[in-house]
């Protein structure tokens, strides 16, 4: 059965514009990766849903074997197009089949990616599978912005409210990573690493993101223009009653986590 998927090559052209870490942020993340990972110069590093390389580029720095593998090409011509971007070795891939041989890993990194994978058991087995033996998977995302801020909480249940959650809610996962995890035999390795930083946000560019389908977070790319515009009608009404000067600046908190995990034994020794 193929795999459902939500497609990134629409978003490639804005991802950045709309995902990137305030400037030097980027930098503080990939140390903070590295050392939730107990990474080394000389460790062999693979981020699965590598994107733009909004993550893998800087942690570059870091580790001198650096694989990146994803499903969407526009994605990765992005990336391409990025000075240092020759650090990362890519290919297009599925994470449910993984074309790398067994034990090649020192780390697997996935951030804002388990959730859009429908086929998430498999893709987990097959991260186990090419993870050594002492190696770990790092699960990363930052919590805050201004889609999951309390701030901007009465846009989004203006949003939930007005269209049907079967054509809203993600394709894989609705509870965060960390928590289903553990039920399928990936074991925490301490607590999440985790750093804050600040982000402005208006409410208005809020709007502006779900209008034009910028984030594939509120899974606006599923749904009929008429959906659309159902949904904006309700975020415009919510906007109008809490927000006064929707075109002001409000200062968001973020945190970016990441979770270090042993894989299940059970798979590794059977994969
Ligand atoms: C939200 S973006 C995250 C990109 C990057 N990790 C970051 O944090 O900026 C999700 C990425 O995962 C990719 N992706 C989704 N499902 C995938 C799958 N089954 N196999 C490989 N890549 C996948 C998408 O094409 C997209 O580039």
């Amino acid at each position: 059965m193929e795999t459902a998927f939500i497609p990134f090559d629409r978003a490639a052209d804005i991802y950045d514009a709309t995902h990137s870490f305030p400037a030097g942020e980027e930098r503080a993340i990939a140390a903070l990766i590295a050392q939730a990972g107990n990474l080394r110069r000389e460790s062999c590093v693979l981020e699965v849903g590598v994107g733009t390389g909004r993550i893998a580029l800087p942690l570059a720095r870091y580790v001198e074997r650096l694989y990146g593998i994803d499903l969407s090409r526009p994605m990765m011509k992005q990336l391409r197009s990025k000075p240092d971007a020759s650090a990362i070795r890519l290919s297009e891939a599925n994470a449910p089949r993984l074309p790398f041989r067994r034990a090649a890993f020192d780390a697997v990194l996935l951030v804002h990616v388990l959730h859009l994978i429908a086929d998430r058991r498999r893709a987990l087995r097959e991260i186990a599978r090419v993870l050594k033996p002492d190696g770990l998977l790092l699960c990363g995302g930052d919590t805050g912005d201004m889609l999951q801020g309390e701030l901007f909480a009465p846009i989004w249940s203006a949003w939930r409210a007005a269209l049907p959650a079967e054509k809203i809610e993600s394709v894989g996962l609705t509870q965060p990573v960390r928590e289903a995890l553990p039920p399928l035999g990936w074991r925490p390795v301490g607590a999440p690493w985790q750093h804050s930083y600040t982000v402005q946000r208006t409410p208005n560019g809020a709007y502006r993101a779900i209008e034009e389908r910028q984030l594939s977070n509120t899974n606006t790319w599923r749904l009929s223009d008429a959906e659309l515009e159902h949904g904006l009608r309700a975020v415009r009404a919510a906007i109008a009653a809490h927000f006064p000067q929707p075109g002001q600046l409000l200062a968001l908190n973020v945190t970016f986590e990441v979770q270090a995990f042993q894989p299940p034994q059970a798979i590794q020794h059977t994969a």
